[in-house]
């Protein structure tokens, strides 16, 4: 495999990207995986928490990218498609939500939470948290991956062991694409499991559609227009909410 893992497991943390932090500060290296059974300060996107009680996947891999600092959206849309694209392989029919949610159908399975550090224009250390949501309790817009698989004949994942190591076998081919072929070579497989695009949304009383994502990893808007030409806009992550209709 293009990274070499070598995972250290805890029973309960308050946050896995801040224990892999800690163990970067004391020189641990790329490939260093950070695995808590439950988290009591779990973080999520926007400065949410990330509700982390047992029976869930929570883990943080410690990456060594040297990409440009525009680039770090990159490792989340990399990351996030290498592991929906591995669990789409066993069956389990996750989709994308730009820009960081797996989803099946209108629901949350999990989320990916990106953080860098630079040096002179470049991230020389990212930690990646994955949440996903295996038999732990979920809110009404989420969906764990047991209760999808009990309708399956012979599940193809029959263990939270077995769920990370297809999250890290995802992650790591995510993040070889990315390193080896760049986001031109990546972005098309991204928006095939992006369920965004065709989504009309409002942006400061222009209607307009989701239509993909641009290589830095922001939202591609066409806004509709009275004249022959079309005017296209980016939204940063963030800029806006594409909520669940739960
Ligand atoms: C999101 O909001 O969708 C991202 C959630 C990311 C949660 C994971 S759980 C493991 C890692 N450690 C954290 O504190 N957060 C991430």
């Amino acid at each position: 495999m293009f990274l070499q893992f070598s995972l250290h497991v805890f029973e309960e943390l308050a946050s896995t990207n801040q224990t892999l932090w800690e163990a970067i500060d004391r020189g641990a290296g790329e490939g260093t995986v950070v695995i808590a059974l439950q988290q009591t300060a779990g973080k999520g996107q926007w400065g949410r928490q990330w509700v982390s009680s047992k029976g869930g996947l929570y883990l943080s891999v410690a990456l060594e990218p040297d990409l440009a600092a525009e680039n770090a959206a990159g490792l989340t849309i990399a990351t996030g498609w290498g592991i929906a694209e591995c669990l789409r392989e066993r069956g389990v029919p996750v989709a994308l939500k730009w820009p960081n949610d797996l989803v099946v159908g209108e629901r949350k399975l999990g989320g990916i939470l990106t953080e860098t550090r630079l040096h002179k224009g470049k991230i020389a250390k990212a930690a990646v948290g994955v949440g996903i949501n295996w038999e732990n309790p979920v809110p009404p817009a989420g969906i764990n991956l047991q209760s999808l698989l009990a309708e399956q004949a012979r599940p193809a994942i029959t263990s939270l062991e077995m769920l990370a190591a297809i999250a890290l076998k995802g992650l790591a081919s995510g993040y070889q694409l990315l390193v080896q072929k760049g986001m031109t070579h990546l972005l098309p497989k991204y928006q095939s499991l992006l369920t965004n695009i065709g989504q009309p949304v409002v942006i400061e009383g222009s209607a307009g559609v989701i239509i993909g994502v641009y290589p830095t990893g922001e939202l591609r808007v066409r806004l509709h227009s009275d004249s022959a030409v079309a005017r296209e806009i980016s939204l940063q992550p963030g800029a806006i909410r594409l909520g669940y209709n739960r």
